[in-house]
């Protein structure tokens, strides 16, 4: 099963998609945690890319293609995948559809005016890249693997704010996109975390 997750900054894809990929056992790939992990790691295209996620811009379509082109080679990938956060342009979902094919496009709607407290209350591990926020999770440590949770250098609210206009003029027209291609399942992600998850798992199945 090939899945993608669509939303706005803040819908809980990464949320959700944590929970999805364990449940149908295929691999998360978010590319927001994976150019993350370049940035950590100090690397040339963490350098490169920390310069446009820090102004809440897209990294240009070329290296992102690549990117997930060689990730979704990878071992882990056989059994299928859960794209969070690819594609975002619709150069980036040409690009895809000449790879591989989608089974479903899950969009996540919450509505605008909640993202931003979602985004500025979001705290995240380094370690396993879960997010939790203030208001229901008061420990600074990982429920699962202990870290110290830190706040995303994007998530500050001029960088949102970017973010979200960003999201409507490039990413949003790929829900025209899939709905044409018969591949839309629209979920509403403003509701409990287990209450959208099993929104998903019913629209799935
Ligand atoms: P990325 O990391 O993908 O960020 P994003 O799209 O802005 O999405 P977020 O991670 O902010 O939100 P989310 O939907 O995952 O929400 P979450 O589950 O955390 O990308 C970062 C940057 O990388 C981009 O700006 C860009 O520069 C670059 N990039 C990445 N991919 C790219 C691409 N394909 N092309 C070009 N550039 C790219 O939840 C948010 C908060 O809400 C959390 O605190 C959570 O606990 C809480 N929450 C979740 N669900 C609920 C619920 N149901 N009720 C209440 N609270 C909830
Ligand atoms: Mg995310």
């Amino acid at each position: 099963m090939n899945l993608i997750f669509l939303g706005p900054p803040g819908a809980g894809k990464g949320t959700q998609a944590e929970r999805i990929a364990e449940r149908y056992q295929i691999a998360h790939i978010s590319t927001g945690g994976m150019l993350r992990a370049e940035i950590r790691n100090a690397t040339p295209l963490g350098a490169e890319a920390k310069a446009y996620i820090d102004k809440g811009a897209l990294v240009p379509d070329s290296v992102i293609i690549g990117m997930v082109e060689s990730r979704i080679q990878k071992e882990d990938c056989k059994n299928g995948f859960l794209l969070d956060g690819f594609p975002r342009t619709t150069a980036q979902a040409d690009a895809l559809a000449e790879i591989t094919d989608v089974d479903a496009v899950v969009d996540i709607e919450v509505p605008f005016e909640r993202l931003v407290a979602r985004i500025s209350g979001r705290r995240m591990c380094p370690g396993c890249g879960a997010a939790y926020h203030v208001t229901t999770h008061s420990a600074a440590t990982c429920d699962k693997c202990g870290e110290t949770l830190y706040q995303r250098d994007d998530d500050r609210e001029e960088t949102v704010q970017n973010r979200l206009v960003v999201y409507e003029e490039k990413t949003a027209p790929l829900i025209a996109y899939y709905r044409e291609r018969g591949k839309l399942l629209t979920v509403n992600g403003d509701a409990e975390i287990d209450t959208v998850t099993d929104s998903i798992v019913k629209g799935l199945s």
